[in-house]
């Protein structure tokens, strides 16, 4: 069996740490593309470098052209601006769409049958623009957002009660943003509910501390953005794909009704595989978790609408 091949455009903090986690997961061959150039290079020869002691048989390139990306299985795009002070909201939507537009149509034209897991902010309009833009069918282009915002629930409730992360499971839905929805009534720790093992001042704390995880990140770092479990996420999304683990868990992807919902991009929870997002799964939403989740659904909803007349102009 040929081995798989996995793209990643974006050389950068998300990208190189990719890299990294998917040589050592033996997940294929790693090719880096980036506009920067040298970086990909760097990068590539840097973990190539260091190969034998993770060990992995993988190998690592760099590029600065989108034709490396033939043959890939797995395209991840993490390519994009940070949002840089007196720069819009606005702004970096056009910006990051201009190249969401670029990298789409490379996709379609070198990698064809691949599945794209597109992680650039902001996540729900740019996954919604990459899947207009490739014209792929809606279960091969997914947005690595619900993935990353479980795991940050799960950490802090077991951080809060100094227990086992691997015992602990989640699920955020809604937009990836302020707008998000951690689910407390769905997280379990050991298969217990954790509204049994923690008050709802505590959840309460958990949930809107999950909701700024990304933030807090920021504010310590100061020169970026949160990089080591963005890149475990789409990894953990790749690799459900290329081995058909057929895990569940939550992404953006495209919605055709469910949760009263046609056409648009949000964080719900899916059976992932071979088949990329074979499934979109409705979990039973209370009064205020459904109003919480429509609040979600029309911040990403005038993201989009933005996207649309982008492309339509
Ligand atoms: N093609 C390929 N690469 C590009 C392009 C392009 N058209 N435009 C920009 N890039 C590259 C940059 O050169 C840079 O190396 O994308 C990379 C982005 O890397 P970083 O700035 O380090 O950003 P990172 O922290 O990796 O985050 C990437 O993911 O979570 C989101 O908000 C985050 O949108 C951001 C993205």
């Amino acid at each position: 069996m040929a081995r798989s091949k996995i793209a990643l455009v974006g050389a950068g903090q998300i990208g190189g740490t990719m890299a990294l986690l998917a040589a050592q997961k033996q997940l294929g061959d790693v090719i880096t593309i980036d506009i920067a150039e040298g970086v990909p290079q760097g990068k590539s020869l840097d973990i190539t470098h260091g190969r034998s002691l993770i060990p992995t048989s993988s190998t690592l390139t760099g590029s600065n052209s989108y034709e490396a990306l033939a043959g890939a299985d797995v395209v991840i795009v993490t390519a994009g601006l940070p949002r840089k002070p007196g720069m819009s909201r606005d702004d970096l939507l056009d910006v990051n769409f201009g190249i969401i537009k670029t990298v789409g149509e490379a996709i379609k034209k070198n990698a064809p049958n691949a599945f794209i897991i597109v992680v650039t902010n902001p996540l729900d309009a740019m996954v919604y623009a990459m899947q207009k833009v490739t014209g792929f069918p809606a279960h091969r282009v997914a947005g690595m957002a619900g993935v990353l915002d479980s795991a940050r629930f799960a950490a802090l409730v077991a951080e809060a009660l100094n227990v086992s992360n691997e015992d602990v499971t989640a699920l955020v839905m809604g937009g990836h943003g302020d707008t998000m929805v951690p689910l407390t009534r769905y997280c379990s720790v050991g298969g217990i509910p954790v509204t049994q093992l923690l008050s709802k001042e505590k959840l309460d704390e958990i949930y809107k501390r999950t909701a700024n995880a990304g933030g807090e990140v920021v504010a310590l770092l100061k020169t970026g953005s949160a990089f080591y479990s963005p890149a475990m996420s789409a990894i953990h999304m790749a690799e459900a794909y290329l081995k058909d683990k057929k895990n569940v868990l939550s992404c953006a992807a495209k919605l055709n009704g469910e949760y009263g919902v046609t056409g648009l991009y949000a964080g719900v929870p899916v059976i992932m595989g071979a088949g990329g997002i074979e499934k979109v799964l409705e979990v039973q939403l209370d009064e205020t978790e459904k109003k919480m989740f429509d609040v979600s659904i029309a911040a990403v909803k005038s993201l989009v609408e933005w996207v649309d007349k982008k492309m339509s102009a």
